[in-house]
């Protein structure tokens, strides 16, 4: 470990720029529901101008003290002129009502988003004063003498509050949560601390993926940028050769969905199922033979138990329709199919089709929940589910097929013959 880190002191990562963070390696899930292997950081940062210091975020409450006792081996609290909140999400903020009670001569800088934001966080009582406020946008800056902060709107990343900041004599980039990683290592910088790739991209995958337009319209604002070091909000410190973290960013924000739009091959229906007794896997196989029918559409069909919902997601990530087969067990849908279901929100889905289809015993409730599920993760359904009871006959693997049809059809927006089908034919 950094002897610094260790010793609850700041560490510079560029002349009179100090990480003044706190390291949370013992965390293994992160907002509920993320786990990491890692633990994390909460970065904080500091720039010392000729007129005075700005810090740049908080941490998280509980890790208020080691915080303070960074900040304190950096800079005393008179010497604090602002306060730039990128984020306002509480591992950023939980430390911000204490940092302006020490410092309250301390402006305010965040972007106009994040003041609707600022109270619900502050908290603040009857008669207590307002609080020094500058909203910022893209093409502002705070002057700190010698020294600019220069401020970046990019909203989404990853609340609509995120802005960032860039120091312009030095060519730093603080962040926020854009680049981070859960991924604890008190050596700090990432050509000091061990291989965290699967960490950065998974960071991606879990928290950057779902607003891919707002990213690469980030990305836009910081390529023309010069870069020595990009400070993030999580994990490492990245000052080995930065730019390669934006080409990874675009890189996996750009990844070419498997369509019509990528290399000139048709849209992909992907269709994912599980299956007790083999009714709604031989469905399955009907649907996807019966899309296989309409030229150009690739299809793929897979049971679900047989594959890691990571790579599921991955798969439909890159997919133009989603068809999900599920057998009705008491009244709903089975395990394995809302496990993945649930999986879905850290993607971009609109605009794809979604459909569902099942064999039941008695009741049949799963094809319409299903169906209510991608509705609501804004997936259009324009064939209504088919379900067989029990074990499917010929005829109703004809049905299967036809369903099949139907649905690479929407995907093409044409019939064999050619035929423009209205969004209307489809319900
Ligand atoms: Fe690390 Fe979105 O907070």
């Amino acid at each position: 470990m950094n002897d610094a880190v260790q010793h609850r002191e700041g560490v510079e990562i560029a002349d009179g720029v100090h990480w003044v963070g706190a390291l949370d390696p013992d965390l293994r899930t992160f907002d509920i529901c993320l786990h990491t292997d890692h633990g994390t950081t909460y970065n904080s940062y500091t720039v010392r101008g000729r007129d005075g210091v700005a810090v740049i975020d908080t941490v998280k409450a509980s890790h208020a003290d080691e915080f303070f006792a960074r900040l304190e081996s950096v800079a005393d609290y008179d010497e604090i002129r602002a306060i730039v909140l990128d984020h306002l999400e509480p591992d950023h903020s939980g430390a911000l009502p204490e940092l302006m009670r020490r410092a309250p001569q301390a402006r305010l800088y965040l972007s106009p988003r994040a003041l609707g934001l600022l109270n619900a966080v502050l908290k603040p009582a009857d008669g207590d004063p307002p609080p020094s406020v500058e909203t910022v946008d893209t093409g502002d800056s705070l002057s700190l003498g010698d020294r600019t902060l220069r401020f970046l709107h990019t909203p989404f990343l990853h609340w609509p509050d995120t802005q960032c900041t860039y120091l312009a004599e030095d060519g730093v980039l603080f962040s926020g949560d854009i680049f981070g990683s859960h991924y604890c290592d008190g050596r700090l910088f990432d050509d000091r601390v061990g291989a965290f790739d699967p960490e950065f991209d998974d960071y991606y995958r879990q928290i950057m993926r779902p607003f891919r337009r707002p990213l690469i319209a980030a990305l836009e604002l910081m390529e023309p940028l010069d870069l020595t070091v990009i400070a993030p909000t999580h994990g490492p410190v990245l000052r080995d050769r930065p730019r390669r973290y934006l080409a990874r960013y675009r890189q996996l924000a750009e990844r070419p969905r498997i369509g019509a739009d990528s290399d000139g091959a048709g849209p992909s229906l992907v269709i994912l199922y599980a299956s007790a007794y083999g009714a709604t896997a031989r469905m399955a196989e009907a649907i996807a033979a019966g899309a296989s029918d309409q030229a150009g559409v690739r299809v793929t069909h897979h049971d679900l138990s047989d594959n890691e919902p990571a790579a599921l997601v991955d798969l439909i990530d890159g997919a133009d329709g989603l068809v999900i087969g599920s057998p009705t067990f008491n009244g709903d849908a089975v395990k394995p199919v809302w496990d993945l279901l649930s999986s879905l929100n850290t993607l971009e889905l609109a605009g794809k089709i979604g459909a569902a289809f099942g064999s039941y015993g008695w009741s049949g409730e799963a094809v319409r929940l299903i169906e209510e599920r991608l509705r609501a993760l804004k997936l259009r359904v324009p064939v209504a589910g088919v379900r067989v009871k029990l074990v499917p006959c010929d005829t109703e693997l004809v049905a299967c097929r036809a369903f099949g049809h139907r649905l690479a059809e929407a995907l093409t927006g044409t019939t064999d013959t050619g035929r423009v089908i209205e969004l209307e034919e489809l319900g």
